[in-house]
């Protein structure tokens, strides 16, 4: 093996960048060429390919988005959609390659391993919701941005005693909403993964402000229902001042956290020598905070967990 490439795929993620960093650093350590494939598995069947060079990449752990450049590309689903990818690839001289991403993106890259190019696969989405990793490059300064962005809109709620439902991205995964809720201290979370009982959640803010309390805080995550819907089913219950905030993408930008770029840099370092070794068709995870990996065929059977106990410990906050 003498030159691999790299690709981002899926919605952008803070810390995709790290992770390409550490990719190209490692394999240039090894003696091997990087080439870049720009906007994911479009620009592998268009031959949109630049060399990478430690140059290229120095300062690159800081920044948000991929300087790769991403894109949902269902296409490649196609087989003679692969075969041109492949055809690139061989063109280029190009071996291996690792693909950043969420659940579509390891199809991609198990195709390419079927198609005799070995290809591995690094958890990259915000919203965690890949099985066999406790955690996603993202995941974390996802996190952050959405307590950051509740930490103000808790200003302006306690100026005027009123009530936010704040949705936060995740598809059907409840981890950022989570993580985030217990964060902010929010009154109530709400995800996809678990049953809630809306009468009670308007109990439980009608209590605080008699209590004294004088804002209120329910984190929704997206996968549940819009925030204007849920705040319209909320006043049935209670008679309360209540807003709806979408923090949508502003979640995907900004400067990865320390956890982000460490991860990020173990898992690309890890990736790389994987395919040294030879191996392909893998995804690479972190679990109890140890890398791992899985064939990728047993992630599309798997199951991601959450941090679920999250949710009991932010219930013993709020009911008194
Ligand atoms: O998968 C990342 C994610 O940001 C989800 O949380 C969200 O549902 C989706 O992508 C948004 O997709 P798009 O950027 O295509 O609007």
């Amino acid at each position: 093996m003498k030159r691999i490439g790299i690709l981002t795929s899926g919605g952008d993620a803070p810390g995709m960048n790290a992770a390409i960093r550490a990719v190209t650093k490692t394999a240039i350590h090894h003696g091997l060429e990087v080439f870049g494939i720009r906007y994911g598995f479009a620009g592998l069947v268009a031959g949109d390919f630049i060399p990478l060079t430690t140059e290229n990449v120095d300062h690159k752990i800081s920044e948000g988005g991929t300087f790769l450049y991403s894109a949902r590309y269902p296409e490649f689903a196609q087989e003679e959609v692969q075969q041109k990818g492949v055809e690139q690839l061989k063109k280029h001289g190009i071996d291996a390659v690792i693909v950043i991403g969420g659940d579509g993106s390891y199809h991609g890259a198990l195709a390419l391993t079927r198609h005799g190019v070995n290809s591995v696969g690094l958890p990259g989405t915000i919203d965690n919701d890949i099985p066999y990793t406790d955690y996603t490059i993202g995941f974390d300064s996802a996190c952050r941005t959405a307590m950051d962005a509740i930490d103000k809109i808790r200003d302006t709620a306690s100026s005027h005693h009123r009530v936010f439902v704040v949705n936060v991205m995740g598809r059907e995964c409840g981890d950022i909403a989570m993580r985030v809720g217990v964060a902010s201290g929010a009154d109530a979370i709400v995800i996809p993964e678990r049953p809630y009982d809306i009468k009670e959640i308007a109990e439980t803010l009608k209590r605080g402000f008699a209590d004294g309390k004088d804002h209120g805080i329910i984190v929704l995550a997206e996968g549940v229902m819009a925030a204007d819907k849920f705040k319209d089913e909320l006043l049935k219950y209670g008679d309360f001042d209540a807003r709806a905030n979408v923090l949508a993408h502003m979640q995907r930008g900004g400067s990865p956290t320390v956890t982000d770029r460490v991860n990020a840099t173990k898992m690309g370092n890890y990736a790389v020598k994987l395919l040294l070794n030879g191996k392909g068709g893998l995804a690479v995870g972190i679990k109890n905070s140890e890398l791992e990996t899985h064939d990728i065929l047993d992630l599309f059977d798997g199951k991601h967990h959450g941090d679920y106990a999250l949710m009991d410990v932010n219930e013993e906050m709020t009911k008194y």
